[in-house]
């Protein structure tokens, strides 16, 4: 293997036995050779998958559930045998797999960072002398006197992360693990991976985050059940896996016969309606509505872990998202411009004085703006049971590089007083990603147009 490369892939395929039940397994090893029957059946987890990865590449894998990622990652760290082909690493490697691979659950914190330490190739001195920086950027506190047993799964990641990249690998894998962290954790581990990256290391990681995949990587890969679907600039890859993740079930199967071809003449480019897509939604992926696809899509990893309902009182909103002007879901906005955020209501009872309501909150929860459909003066006067409402908020999105939270709300009159009757909090995120010509600082960007003017004084003689 030439030694630039990093990793070489090459034909791998990996079949799993499957047993219906639990004691056919024990049935198979007993059974003689000579015997027809099996008592599994084969499940091909990968099909004759070949890449390769250069030294300091940074690469994201993306694909749907159960599409063989786990399994990939897996077989290049050698935790998991290849049925056929086979896999070369240069250097050392440290991965993070499952949650608590490689740690002695009775064993404390510190003991498993001697124990993990040492499995990925450092001396205990050399543990040793990391050991005050890896507790520090675990930051678990007490914790790292207590049996691992005890940590919370954002506690595991934290040490499990920690550990691996001060062992200074040449070679990190991540598999998701990163995402049980919370949100300021994640922040220091992609600062750390970038670190790293530059440093010339290895990098390949399991994202379900559009985001991360191009924020992070050089290069991405596109798996899906088990074929390697695509394979170059993570821009084209994530734009093909969010197309097959979007598909309506009958056009899945054109797409990823577009995605072989095009994989296989090393023809780039991306066409959307030759797969089926309609043309209009072809022109809207490739910007054609003036929103640039590249800074405005939807990353599906970006969804609301603390979306809460109240009560409701005889309304349900439904389907509260954000559209671009045409129609385009998205999450990943353009600081700027300008946006729809769309919910549906549906009346059970016949309710007077209705009217709709929509906030953006920071993610510590300060309430920048918002807007109610009309004033207190003006509120529809009545809406029937049974009816439905479409509620639209064009808005401008005037914030700053950072991740937002949305509310929707609808009220009418219950008695003599106004109340909530369905309302949902946190229930959209959306993210504004950096932006080095800003010039506005703050949450808000006031739109301020500075100018800036020296001027000679006028006594001044030259
Ligand atoms: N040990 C196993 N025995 C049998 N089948 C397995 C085994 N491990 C994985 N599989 C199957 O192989 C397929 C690929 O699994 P894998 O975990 O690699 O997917 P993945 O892409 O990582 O999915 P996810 O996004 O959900 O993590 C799945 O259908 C899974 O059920
Ligand atoms: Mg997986």
């Amino acid at each position: 293997m030439s030694s630039d490369v990093s990793i070489d892939v090459s034909s791998v395929s990996k079949i799993f036995p499957i047993y219906e039940k639990p004691h056919h397994r024990l049935l198979q090893m007993v059974s003689p050779r000579s015997r027809k029957h099996r008592w599994f059946r084969e499940f091909q987890a990968l099909h004759d998958v070949s890449f390769r990865i250069m030294k300091g590449e940074t690469v994201g894998i993306v694909g749907r559930n159960g599409s063989g990622k786990s399994t990939l990652l897996q077989i290049i760290c050698g935790t998991l045998a290849a049925t056929r082909g086979d896999v070369r690493t240069q250097g050392r490697i440290a991965a993070l797999l499952e949650l608590g691979a490689g740690f002695n659950p009775e064993f404390t914190g510190r003991e498993n960072v001697y124990l993990n330490g040492t499995l990925l190739g450092l001396s205990r001195e050399q543990v040793q002398s990391r050991f005050d920086e890896i507790v520090a950027f675990a930051d678990i506190g007490d914790f790292i006197e207590q049996p691992v047993k005890s940590y919370s799964s954002g506690m595991f990641v934290r040490l499990a992360f920690a550990v691996a990249i001060h062992v200074e690998p040449d070679i990190l894998i991540v598999d998701e693990a990163l995402s049980v962290g919370d949100e300021a954790f994640q922040r220091k581990c992609f600062a750390r991976i970038e670190r790293l990256r530059d440093s010339g290391a290895t990098i390949i990681f399991v994202s379900h985050s559009a985001s991360m995949v191009l924020e992070l990587c050089n290069r991405a890969v596109l798996i899906d059940r088990g074929e390697l679907l695509a394979l170059g600039a993570p821009k084209k890859v994530v734009t093909r896996y969010q197309k097959l993740l979007y598909a309506p079930a009958d056009r899945v199967a054109r797409l990823r016969a577009l995605y072989l071809e095009q994989l296989a003449s090393g023809d780039d480019e991306d066409i959307g309606d030759a797969a089926g897509i309609p043309p209009g939604d072809a022109a809207a992926a490739h910007g054609a509505s003036g929103d640039n696809e590249e800074q405005v899509y939807l990353d599906p990893g970006l969804v609301s872990q603390s979306a809460f309902r109240y009560e409701t009182h005889g309304a349900h909103i439904d389907d509260p998202h954000i559209e671009t002007l045409s129609g385009r879901r998205v999450n990943v906005l353009r600081p700027g411009s300008e946006y729809v955020y769309v919910y549906s209501v549906a009346f059970e009872r016949t309710v007077m004085s209705v009217r709709f309501g929509m906030l953006i909150k920071t993610v510590s929860g300060v309430e920048l703006g918002g807007a109610v459909s009309s004033s207190l003066l003006e509120p529809i006067p009545v809406v029937e049971s049974g009816e439905r409402i479409d509620v639209r908020f064009r808005f401008r999105a005037m914030v700053a590089p950072g991740t937002y939270f949305m509310n929707a709300g609808v009220t009418g009159r219950l008695g003599e007083e106004d109340h909530f009757l369905d309302r949902l909090v946190d229930v959209v995120v959306f993210r504004i990603p950096p932006d080095p010509g800003r010039i506005a600082t703050g949450f808000v960007d006031f739109d301020v147009v500075p100018e800036v003017v020296p001027v000679r004084h006028a006594g001044r003689s030259e």
